[in-house]
C-alpha cells in the first residue's frame, strides 16, 4: 500500500505512477537521530569533525525532500543510470524523491560559498534486508577547494601532512592508476589533479588512523582502489582492513568542474568525498544489527556517551521466528516492470516494520513446462526488545501474502 497522498514533514504530496514510498519509509523522515548528542552516529559524527578541525564548516542540515534534478541532474548522472531506477530509489511522485547520497547538496552546498565543509544527512535507497542494510542510512560528505593563487600552496601542505602520517601505525596500499583508465579531467592539468587526489588521500588517511588505528597488533591496513562516479574524475575508493575483514569505507574524488560551473565557481579545484556512517559505528561500536540505530529503546542509548566510542553491551536477544514465503510471479506484461526483490523487501519492511531482521530469497525457478518463475523468500522475525508471539507473526506473513498478491499478483504457492 503506496500512499495515495504523503504528508511529509508536514508537507502533502500528491502521489502518481512512480510513488513507491511507505508509512515505513516516510516515518523516519525528520527522526534525525544522528543529532542525538549520545546516539553512536552522532558520536563518530563529531569525532570525524574534529578530525577536520575548525577550517572546516559543519553544514547546517537540509530536507532529504529533493528533486532527481539535485539527486542526479546536477551530478551528471547520465539520464538511465540505474541509480535513477524506481526498483532502487524513493520516489514521492514524479517531481521529488528522497534523496540517495549527501552528493544531492552538492552544488548547493558550493553555491553558499563554503570552499571546506562537511555535511551529514539521513539518506534513503532501496535496498536487501540483513543485519548491516537499512533503508535509511547516514552519509557524511566532505570537501574542499583551492582557489588559483591557493594551489601553490597545497604541495608544501602536502609534504607537511605526509610527516605527520606515522608509516609505523599506518600500511598504505595505493592501487590507484591515475592519468591511465581513472582520468584526469580535460580542463585540470596533470601536477593539479595529482596534488589534489595526494591531499585527498593523506587526509583521509589521517582520519582513518584516527578512527581505526587504536586497534594495536601491527599497523592499520588501508587500501586505496579506482573507482567510478559520475561527478568526481579521478575517482577513488578506500577500504580498511578491520577485524580481519576489508571494509569500505567511502567514495571520492576530484570534484568534477561540471557540479562547479553549476554552482557558479569557475577557478577553484578540489576533492570531495561521501562515507557511510552505520558501517563505521556498527564495527566501532560493536553493534550487530543496523535496526539497533533505529531504536527508541533506553537500554540502547543509554550505553553511550558524547565522545566516547565504546562497545555496545547486547541486551538480551529474543528468539527468532522464521517464515517462508513461495509465490509464482505473473507472467510479465510488456512495458510493465517485472517484480524486483526490493518490492518484496518493501513489503515486509512496510507490515512488519523494525520487527524484520533478515530477508532472503532461497528457492527461484521455472516451471518446466508453463516457464512461470516461483519465488521462496525466507523471512526471519526478531524483536529487539521482547519475545516476539508466534500468532503475531503469523499475522504479519498473512498480511504480507495478502499485500503480494494485491498489488503484484502473484499466485500463492500455499
Ligand atoms: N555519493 C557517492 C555515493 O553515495 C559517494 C561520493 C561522494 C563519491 C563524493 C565521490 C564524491 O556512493
Amino acid at each position: 500500500r503506496y500512499l495515495s497522498t504523503l504528508n511529509i514533514s508536514g508537507k502533502d504530496y500528491v502521489s502518481d505512477d512512480l510513488t513507491n514510498i511507505r508509512q515505513s519509509i516516510s516515518s523516519h523522515v525528520g527522526r534525525n537521530v544522528y543529532l542525538l548528542p549520545n546516539h553512536p552516529i552522532s558520536i563518530l559524527n563529531s569525532l570525524i569533525h574534529s578530525h577536520f578541525g575548525p577550517t572546516y564548516t559543519v553544514v547546517p542540515p537540509k530536507s532529504p525532500i529533493v528533486t532527481p534534478e539535485q539527486n542526479f541532474d546536477s551530478l551528471s548522472f547520465p539520464p538511465d543510470h540505474p541509480g535513477r531506477r524506481a526498483s532502487d530509489s524513493y520516489y514521492i511522485n514524479r517531481q521529488w524523491m528522497l534523496r540517495t547520497h549527501t552528493s544531492a547538496h552538492e552544488v548547493e552546498v558550493f553555491a553558499e560559498g563554503h570552499k571546506r565543509w562537511l555535511f551529514t544527512a539521513d539518506v534513503y535507497r532501496r535496498d536487501e534486508i540483513d543485519a548491516s542494510h537499512h533503508p535509511v542510512f547516514h552519509q557524511m560528505e566532505g570537501a574542499r577547494l583551492w582557489s588559483n593563487t591557493e594551489i601553490s600552496s597545497l604541495v608544501e601542505e602536502n609534504r607537511q601532512l605526509e610527516t605527520e602520517l606515522s608509516r609505523q601505525d599506518i600500511l598504505i596500499e595505493d592501487l590507484t592508476t591515475i592519468g591511465q583508465s581513472n582520468p584526469i579531467q580535460p580542463c585540470h592539468d596533470e601536477m593539479l589533479a595529482r596534488s589534489i587526489s595526494t591531499n585527498l588521500k593523506l587526509s583521509i588517511n589521517g582520519l582513518l588512523l584516527k578512527l581505526f588505528g587504536t586497534e594495536g597488533n601491527g599497523p592499520l591496513k588501508v587500501r586505496w582502489i579506482d573507482a567510478y562516479f559520475p561527478f568526481t574524475s579521478p575517482s577513488y575508493e578506500v577500504e580498511v582492513f578491520y577485524q580481519g575483514k576489508w571494509l569500505e569505507i567511502l567514495g571520492s574524488g576530484v570534484v568534477a568542474q561540471s557540479t562547479l560551473n553549476k554552482a557558479g565557481i569557475k577557478s577553484e579545484a578540489g576533492w570531495a568525498f561521501g562515507l557511510g556512517l552505520e558501517r563505521i559505528a556498527m564495527v566501532l561500536f560493536q553493534i550487530p544489527d543496523i535496526r539497533l540505530f533505529w531504536t527508541t529503546d533506553e537500554r540502547f542509548l543509554q550505553q553511550f556517551q558524547p565522545g566516547l566510542v565504546t562497545s555496545f553491551k547486547p541486551y538480551s536477544k529474543y528468539p527468532p521466528v522464521t517464515h517462508d514465503v513461495s509465490f509464482w510471479l505473473p507472467v510479465v506484461h510488456e512495458g510493465k516492470a517485472p517484480f524486483h526483490e526490493n518490492d518484496f523487501c518493501d513489503i515486509v519492511r512496510d507490515i512488519a516494520g523494525e520487527l524484520v531482521e533478515d530477508v532472503k530469497l532461497i528457492d527461484n525457478f521455472a516451471h518446466p513446462q508453463t516457464g512461470r518463475m516461483s519465488h521462496c523468500y525466507r523471512i526471519q522475525y526478531r524483536s529487539m526488545g521482547r519475545t516476539l508471539r508466534q500468532e503475531e507473526a503469523n499475522l504479519i506473513t498473512q498480511d504480507i501474502k495478502n499485500q503480494l498478491i494485491t498489488m503484484f499478483s502473484v499466485e500463492s504457492r500455499g
